[in-house]
């Protein structure tokens, strides 16, 4: 297991690189931009491949390192479905499962600090975001921030895993790095309240100043999605509509980049073959599925993902390899939802 906590100065943010082996597949949580050199030599160094960047929800104090990760790694963005960052290329719920080769979380949905909080499990560990700081909780007094919402979270979720859990928070400004959920029952100041009014009241009372970066990472952090109209002006995007009514033409080859779990809970375009995000350069290489199929078969491959982030990086990818007649569904899954494109199960 490679297991790194990398941290921000400025910010006081803490990020984490992890995977589990050398040479394998690696995700990295809550980057900050400014560090972006810094992860990827890192993970250079440590023979890894950055496949999943993600974000436990919208920061206020810092600018994050995910757009940044994306444009020069590939890699997939991932949040909490109830983000109101544009473009995520990967969402997830409660009851999701967050994976890289190796590596396994269980998503819970903390919110309470944001509205769009989210927690990851992890065996013997937790990645708590702001929702549990060390000696602290997250402030709940912005950012659509509710202080029962996050009682619920601390008191009905996070403090219900085993005692022994490791704590890993997305901040620290005293230079503590880690802590237990024991540790913070007995200790953090903000559990030690007897009933749910009790908190609302305790966290009603901070009156905190608004962090120094907020005005700038707030609306900055709402907007990393890739621009895939840089996409459509190159011919290489169908809309919702147009892709509809290719359905079940014998000359066009609908590949969904997506995970298996997503799939599964999403649905898929009939027909569709499966060719996930993560193997797309050994698929569109040489002797490559893909390859295959655009040639032999002469079909038109047109990608698609969830919100069609992976999908534009996908034709780009295929376009530089010679796939030329590739075209992705601009907004993926989400935009053919909402065009009633019909769904397999
Ligand atoms: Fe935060």
């Amino acid at each position: 297991m490679i297991f790194r906590q990398l941290f921000d100065a400025v910010s006081g943010t803490y990020s984490y690189l992890l995977a589990s082996r050398a040479g394998g597949e690696a995700m990295i949580i809550d980057p900050v931009l400014e560090k972006v050199d810094r992860y990827l030599q890192l993970i250079r160094e440590l023979d890894l491949r950055l496949v999943k960047a993600v974000d436990t929800h919208l920061h206020a104090d810092h600018i994050t390192g995910l757009g940044a990760l994306r444009d020069r790694t590939h890699c997939i963005t991932v949040m909490g479905e109830n983000t109101k960052a544009d473009v995520v290329s990967m969402r997830l719920a409660e009851g999701d499962r967050l994976t890289v080769e190796g590596v396994s979380m269980d998503v819970l949905y903390t919110p309470g600090h944001t509205d769009d909080s989210y927690s990851f499990v992890m065996g013997d560990r937790v990645f708590t975001g702001d929702t549990l700081l060390i000696r602290g909780t997250g402030r709940t007094d912005f950012q659509n921030g509710d202080a029962r919402m996050q009682y619920e979270s601390l008191f009905g979720k996070l403090l219900r895993l085993p005692d022994e859990t490791l704590v890993f928070p997305a901040h620290d400004y005293k230079g503590d790095t880690v802590s237990t959920i024991g540790e913070e029952k007995r200790y953090n100041p903000r559990l030690q309240v007897k009933s749910i009014d009790e908190y609302v009241a305790l966290m009603a009372s901070l009156n905190l100043p608004n962090p120094k970066m907020m005005d700038v990472a707030v609306p900055s952090n709402m907007k990393i999605g890739l621009a895939q109209q840089e996409i459509a002006l190159r011919g290489w995007a169908l809309d919702a509509k147009n892709a509809i009514a290719m359905v079940g033409r014998p000359d066009i080859a609908f590949v969904d980049l997506r995970e298996t779990s997503e799939r599964e809970k999403h649905g898929s375009i009939p027909g569709a073959l499966h060719a996930p995000y993560g193997d797309l350069q050994k698929n569109i290489g040489p002797g490559g599925m893909l390859r295959e199929v655009a040639r032999a078969s002469d079909r038109r491959i047109v990608f698609y993902c969830a919100f069609g982030e992976r999908s534009a990086m996908a034709v780009q990818a295929a376009q530089d390899a010679g796939i030329v007649s590739a075209l992705h569904v601009e907004g993926g899954l989400d935009a053919w939802r909402k065009a009633d494109g019909p769904l397999a199960r």
